[in-house]
């Protein structure tokens, strides 16, 4: 196991009707800037139980975060925060709305161009505090230090990490996840997946503390996800998801190990392009980059056949592909199709993603950095 220094500050409030909290973890004093996205909150009872919690505190709201949050978007509630002298950030909703609610957070108190954050790895030294309820279970950004933003004018998806961006606290009740239609059900469920994937199927470093944890993860998503679906209303499904979620992204169980990522990096230049959702370009990316560096990932990949999906034949090879096909059919039966034509993106299109990787550096991805843009274009075309 490789050295590391963990630390996750975010105070978790886990359960149904914890929102009524907010009103002890926002004090009266404090004027809060309340970021929402499109509207859900408004339909669901989540935009009522906040108001209300908050009714002792001035709040001024922000709403109009777009799924993958625009930056353009992020700089007006930032203007908004600098002018109103905002205390605290509260984003209400997915990975879109909390991620834009760092991007604020950092902004507001940056000195320069903030695209720099993003386009140029500039060091945020401060933040605004941030506070959450999520709304979709997903991303982990309720309590990690990650955010990606959306330039849409140049069509660049980027992202940051700062530990002074992690939210003092998340709430999380299952209860507001009933709302979701299946397909963000089904991005949640995979996306949280994806995460864990990049953590564990890279090569043995004899950590089996973070290898049994993310395969409880993997196995707790394969058993429950499709639960989501299929009886939508059920609590302890729903609450399940929700904290294996937060489990595959709050950085425990990458600690000691190497991490590949390299899915989550050609993917987001799928979304830039052609605006697919961000787990449907996992699921799309991830079978392709198996099967591109099995070799690599051999013994992972032997692990994972034999403990996530208990398949059990002499032939390795023969393993790996069922381990490969099995993921493959686990996105689809959550109703994601796997392959670019699916979505209607032709070959063609594999030339102008393989320019975006190099444009944003990305020469040598993976746990050892050997996926360069050749090695991208492979994965691509195995994912056509
Ligand atoms: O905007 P509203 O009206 O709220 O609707 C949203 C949005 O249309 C809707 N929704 C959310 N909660 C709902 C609901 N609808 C009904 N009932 C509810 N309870 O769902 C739609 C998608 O929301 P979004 O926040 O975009 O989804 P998600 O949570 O999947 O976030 C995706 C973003 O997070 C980034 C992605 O790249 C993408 O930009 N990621 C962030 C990460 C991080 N911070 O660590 C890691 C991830 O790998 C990922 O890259
Ligand atoms: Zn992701």
């Amino acid at each position: 196991m490789f050295n590391f220094s963990y630390q996750n500050s975010t105070r978790i409030l886990f359960g149904q009707d914890q929102i009524k909290q907010l009103a002890e973890l926002i004090t009266p004093e404090q004027k809060v800037l309340l970021l929402y996205g499109g509207g859900s909150i408004k339909t669901n009872s989540v935009y009522q139980q906040v108001t209300a919690a908050l009714q002792a505190a001035e709040v001024i709201e922000f709403s109009g975060v777009e799924p993958n949050p625009n930056f353009e978007t992020l700089m007006r509630a930032t203007d908004i925060a600098r002018r109103e002298k905002i205390d605290i950030i509260l984003a209400v909703g997915g990975g879109s709305v909390i991620d834009g609610a760092k991007f604020v957070a950092a902004a507001a108190l940056f000195e320069g161009d903030a695209w720099d954050i993003l386009a140029k790895g500039a060091n945020v030294q401060q933040a605004l505090p941030i506070g959450c309820v999520l709304t979709l279970p997903a991303t982990g950004s309720e309590s990690n230090g990650n955010s990606v933003v959306t330039r849409y004018e140049t069509k660049q998806k980027l992202a940051f990490s700062s530990p002074w961006v992690y939210p003092q606290f998340a709430i999380l009740d299952p209860t507001v996840t009933y709302s979701l239609p299946p397909k963000q059900v089904a991005n949640g469920v995979v996306d949280a997946f994806v995460h864990v994937m990049e953590q564990y199927l890279t090569y043995p470093v004899n950590a089996p503390v973070q290898d049994r944890f993310a395969e409880g993860l993997l196995l707790t998503l394969i058993a429950e996800g499709p639960k989501a679906l299929s009886d939508p209303q059920n609590y302890a499904v729903r609450a399940n998801v929700m904290w294996a979620a937060t489990m595959a992204l709050n950085g425990l169980i990458g600690q000691g190990v190497p991490q590949d990522w390299a899915t989550h990096m050609i993917g987001h230049e799928i979304t830039a392009l052609f605006g697919l959702d961000h787990a449907q370009t996992l699921a799309i990316v991830l079978p392709a980059l198996m099967q591109q560096q099995r070799s690599q990932k051999r013994e992972k990949l032997l692990q994972y056949a034999t403990r996530v999906w208990q398949l059990q034949h002499q032939d390795e090879e023969r393993l790996i592909d069922e381990a490969i096909s099995h993921t493959r059919y686990f996105f689809e039966r959550m109703g994601i199709p796997t392959r670019l034509a699916d979505y209607g993106i032709q070959a063609e299109a594999i030339e102008q993603l393989v320019s975006k990787l190099v444009q944003h550096n990305m020469l040598a991805l993976g746990e050892h950095q050997d996926i360069t843009p050749e090695v991208s274009r492979r994965i691509l075309q195995l994912a056509l």
